[in-house]
């Protein structure tokens, strides 16, 4: 999802400015936001709502016996000489979280549809990415860091707008540094090449649209480059290739695909394949030199990679629901231990209802504004918002959408009445916030 989502996001989807509010614009002018003790001053980019604020500081990765929390420990056992941080605020600067990454003033992940702002100058970081800058000039070469992550999204069974990255990175000197590249990726290829794994990886080929950096020799452009792949493999190993049933003869299959982030340069992406599907895991890149100047660190030179924790935690652990996650259901959270990766056993699964709703947009509508005012309304209770019908009228140019919303609680069974609140809630404050116009 999220990988995907950005480099889609760097190339195709454009830019929309919301011409309203996301919470009541009636009202007084509304106090400054706080957040974990702190105040925030509001501007006409605030737009991060109490729901989603109210996830600050949960770290589910960090909730003992929770899948997340032992997926990190997993991944940090591949690196053990890294340094392993889990405690960085969710709350950013828009500098941080784009410009020291080179993302261009008009790029869509900026956009009030896709990301959430406490104010024009700070918001709620989008990616772990957000902190490499820092933690470079910090002087820090290799780390491991797993935080939450936040972006306005659709609502189905696998997007939530809360999620986990791993961000990692080494970067190291010439030299020396190199040299000791080097000799661990001669290590990782012998353990790679004797193991049951086929990799295809057509992005061994420089080409135009990935091109390796300037600043950069051949030799050092492949050592790291190498390097950030022996080491990745080496992990999706450590994290599928032991789950295979035994006599499982089928080698484990991994893919490399050229991508584009605004801070790496060549630039991929990583997808496994897992019960006959190809699953998308990662983005990383060799870091691009800009970057690290701007970091105060021009001397280096290294990888990065960011991962997805709950897309692989869904395959891994069988959790048909992101929403799981976030449940506080002891039959849910007693399943899970430290020490090993079990299918989840689901307990009844509790009925659907869904409920239509077909409106005329106003100008500017945007389907990430309408499925925030859902998930404000509704909460966890909304499994997934799917638009089932839309048309231009010919003489008047309105546009008229329908959406289907389908509501199920992952804990117990909703009542009729229950829903229908929930869904007369929905339409009035669609109504209110977004003025649009029921049919
Ligand atoms: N931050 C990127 C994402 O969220 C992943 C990434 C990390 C890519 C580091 C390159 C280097 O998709």
């Amino acid at each position: 999802m999220l990988v995907e989502k950005v480099a889609r996001r760097a190339c195709t989807c454009s830019w929309s400015t919301p011409r309203y509010r996301l919470y009541s614009t009636r009202s007084q002018p509304s106090p400054p936001l706080q957040v974990q003790g702190k105040t925030y001053a509001r501007d006409t980019y605030s737009n991060a709502t109490p729901t989603i604020l109210s996830k600050v500081g949960k770290n589910l990765h960090l909730k003992p016996n929770h899948p997340l929390s032992i997926l990190r420990s997993r991944i940090e056992a591949h690196f053990p000489q890294f340094q392993h941080l889990n405690s960085l605020s969710p709350i950013v600067t828009v500098k941080q979280n784009f410009d020291d990454l080179g993302f261009p003033p008009d790029h869509p992940g900026r956009s009030l549809t896709d990301s959430y702002y406490l104010n024009k100058q700070e918001m709620l970081r989008t990616h772990t990415s957000a902190h490499e800058v820092e933690l470079f000039k910090a002087g820090v070469e290799q780390f491991l860091l797993t935080a939450d992550v936040y972006r306005r999204d659709e609502i189905d069974r696998s997007h939530y707008p809360v999620f986990h990255q791993m961000e990692g990175a080494n970067v190291t000197t010439r030299g020396e540094g190199l040299a000791r590249l080097e000799k661990e990726n001669e290590e990782m290829r012998q353990r790679l090449d004797s193991a049951n794994i086929i990799i295809t990886d057509p992005t061994r080929e420089t080409t135009a649209t990935n091109p390796i950096q300037e600043e950069h020799s051949e030799e050092e452009a492949r050592i790291i480059s190498d390097h950030l792949k022996n080491t990745l493999n080496t992990l999706v190993l450590r994290l599928f290739g032991g789950l295979r049933k035994e006599g499982d003869q089928e080698p484990l299959q991994v893919r490399w695909i050229e991508a584009t982030f605004p801070w790496t340069s060549p630039s991929y992406e990583v997808e496994v394949l897992y019960e006959g599907k190809w699953l998308e895991i990662l983005g990383c890149g060799v870091v691009k030199q800009d970057a690290l100047n701007r970091s105060d660190v021009p001397q280096k030179l290294g990888w990065a990679f960011g991962l997805g924790l709950e897309r692989i935690a869904m395959v891994l652990f069988s959790v048909p629901d992101i929403r799981l996650f976030w449940s506080e259901d002891t039959r849910f959270l007693s399943q899970f231990n430290e020490d090993s990766i079990t299918p989840f056993k689901p307990y009844s699964r509790h009925p659907e209802c869904y409920k239509d709703l077909a409106f005329w947009t106003a100008e500017g509508f945007h389907e990430n504004d309408f499925c925030e005012v859902v998930r404000d309304v509704a909460g966890d209770l909304v499994e997934g918002v799917q638009l089932i019908d839309e048309f231009v009228h010919p003489k008047t140019n309105r546009r008229s959408v329908c959406y289907r919303l389908n509501y199920r609680s992952m804990d117990r069974s909703l009542s009729n009445d229950e829903v229908n609140e929930i869904q007369a809630k929905v339409i009035e404050t669609v109504v209110e916030q977004m003025g649009v116009e029921v049919r």
